[in-house]
């Protein structure tokens, strides 16, 4: 059925394979809501599919699919991306479409282990052939060296294309942020027996992720896509790009001390972590201006009736904007300094400020390259958003706020009674869960679960049938 997503009108090979990734990307992402679903539903009714399905389990592939449903769609970005902004086609392309596969079968095998594999010894066999049980990059360690393998073909496709065709300075970021992207995940491949240590590593790969390389990635998706969809000024973005790129990697290398609070590393983390990770708010803060003030500038620049050649994908980057500066900057800097994350640290908090911050980081920005696959692949000049588009910005967007609020309301209880009130413990924890706000709270992340579900459905559909009923208008 995704077949008919098609790709016959795109000149280059690269950009077809970006769409196989694309494709890929999106079943996964609706298996993620789905397992979100069975855990939302496990915090109501413990009982649901106990020792058939474990909430362990839910959850873990919920959190791991959303992870690797976000690295296909960016390799499919880079894809899509790197043959127009280096007027090349991309160089091996054969030997990726093989790693393509080779990529999918694993992650397939994965998780089927996961599913019928849920419990059993933690042994040096289980590290190699079932899960790690590092948090969000769980794959056993077969699976690893494959990523990496697999890694390394994408990394020779695309450098020697860069190296090959124009050298923009949106490509020479991209190009050096994806080499940091791909090491940093070494760090989570060996394995430690001491907890502090293992964990010490173990936040290299997810913080220096999520708050560096990948914010850096998707601040080059987000400038090629207004290039492309408003034809902003190539000048500006690259300008603030570098700019970007200088501040997030100044503050957030250093923003990785507000893991360090209390896992048993020296207590400097507390002052480094405090400081650095406080100022990493300031350039989610300038790229969200940068983002507004270019799209006013182009409305101004044509009369006040503002060029959006592809609707969809503009809607879903001033999204991204927003919840980017919302989802990591305000509910990232709410917890991060250590006389406020004493209380916080792993409450619902955490979670509500880990749905803002992927979903408004990263999650739309890609769903918008999703829309530029989508009208480079039926060769549509103008591509606006149908009713189904509508229908799934509003109700995923609107879902996501749902939870975040649901889930903010529930670590603030906790904060008050399980910390504070009750000094933090096994029994204080389960008291804080039985309370009416918690519970209410879980009721609503469902209710508002179901509604981002069903933005979903209509973003699936949307993605299958929207080139076909706007290349025939
Ligand atoms: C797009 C960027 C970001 C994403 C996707 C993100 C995501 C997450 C996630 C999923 C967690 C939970 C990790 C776990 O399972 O333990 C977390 C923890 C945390 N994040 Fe972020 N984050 C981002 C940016 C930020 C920023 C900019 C700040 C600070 C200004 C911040 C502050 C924190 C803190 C302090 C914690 C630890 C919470 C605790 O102690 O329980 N985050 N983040
Ligand atoms: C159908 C909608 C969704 C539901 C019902 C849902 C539900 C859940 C549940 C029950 C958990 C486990 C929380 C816990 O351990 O206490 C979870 C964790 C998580 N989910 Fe979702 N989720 C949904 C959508 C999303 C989306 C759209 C994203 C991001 C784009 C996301 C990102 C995460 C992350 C990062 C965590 C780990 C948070 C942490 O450990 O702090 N989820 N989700
Ligand atoms: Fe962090």
């Amino acid at each position: 059925m995704l077949t008919s997503i098609k790709s016959h009108k795109l000149q280059y090979e690269g950009q077809k394979l970006g769409m196989m990734y694309f494709r890929v990307a999106l079943v996964l992402f609706g298996a993620q809501l789905l397992m979100g679903l069975i855990a939302a539903y496990q915090f109501i009714n413990p009982d649901f599919l106990y020792g058939i399905f474990d909430f362990n389990v839910a959850r873990m592939v919920h959190i791991n699919a959303l992870v690797v449903w976000l690295l296909y769609a960016m390799i499919g970005s880079v894809y899509m991306m790197t043959p127009e902004e280096t007027g090349q086609e991309v160089v091996g392309v054969g030997l990726g479409k093989l790693a393509f596969w080779v990529l999918t079968l694993a992650v397939a095998v994965v998780v089927v282990v996961y599913i019928f594999i849920q419990i059993g010894p933690g042994k040096e066999s289980t590290i190699w052939l079932i899960n790690e049980g590092r948090e969000y990059i769980e794959a056993p360690r077969w699976a690893d060296i494959g990523i990496v393998v697999v890694v390394l073909i994408f990394y020779f496709n695309i450098f020697a294309t860069y190296m090959k065709g124009e050298r923009t300075g949106i490509m020479t970021v991209m190009v050096a942020d994806l080499l940091a992207l791909a090491g940093l995940y070494l760090a989570g491949v060996f394995y430690t027996d001491n907890v502090s240590m293992d964990q010490y590593w173990w936040w290299w790969v997810v913080h220096l992720w999520v708050e560096a390389t990948w914010e850096v990635f998707v601040g080059t998706l987000a400038g090629f896509a207004l290039l492309k969809v408003i034809k902003a000024k190539r000048e500006i973005i690259e300008m603030w790009l570098w700019i970007e790129v200088l501040m997030l990697f100044g503050s957030g290398i250093l923003g990785l001390g507000h893991h360090y609070f209390w896992i048993g590393t020296p207590e400097y983390w507390w002052e480094i972590g405090a400081l650095f990770s406080a100022l990493e708010p300031v350039p989610l803060v300038a790229m969200f201006v940068h983002v507004i003030y270019d799209w006013g500038k182009e409305q101004g620049a044509h009369g006040g009736s503002p060029v959006i050649n592809n609707g969809p994908t503009m809607a879903w980057v001033t999204i991204n904007a927003f919840g980017n500066f919302l989802g990591a900057g305000i509910w990232g800097f709410f917890h991060t300094l250590p006389q406020v994350n004493v209380y916080t640290h792993g409450t619902q908090f955490t979670a509500a400020h880990g749905h803002l911050a992927f979903f408004g980081a990263y999650a739309s920005v890609l769903i918008g390259m999703f829309y530029y696959g989508i009208q480079k692949a039926y060769g549509i000049e103008k591509l606006k958003a149908t009713f189904n588009s509508k229908m799934a910005i509003v109700l995923i967007t609107f879902g996501v706020i749902g939870m975040t609020v649901a889930l903010t309301i529930a670590g603030y209880e906790q904060v008050l009674v399980e910390r504070a009130e009750l000094g933090a413990g096994w029994d204080p924890y389960f008291t804080a869960q039985a309370l009416p706000w918690m519970k209410q709270a879980m009721a609503w992340r469902m209710i508002m679960g179901v509604v981002t579900f069903v933005g979903f459905v209509y973003l699936f559909i949307d993605l299958l049938t929207i080139g076909k009923k706007e290349a025939n208008n």
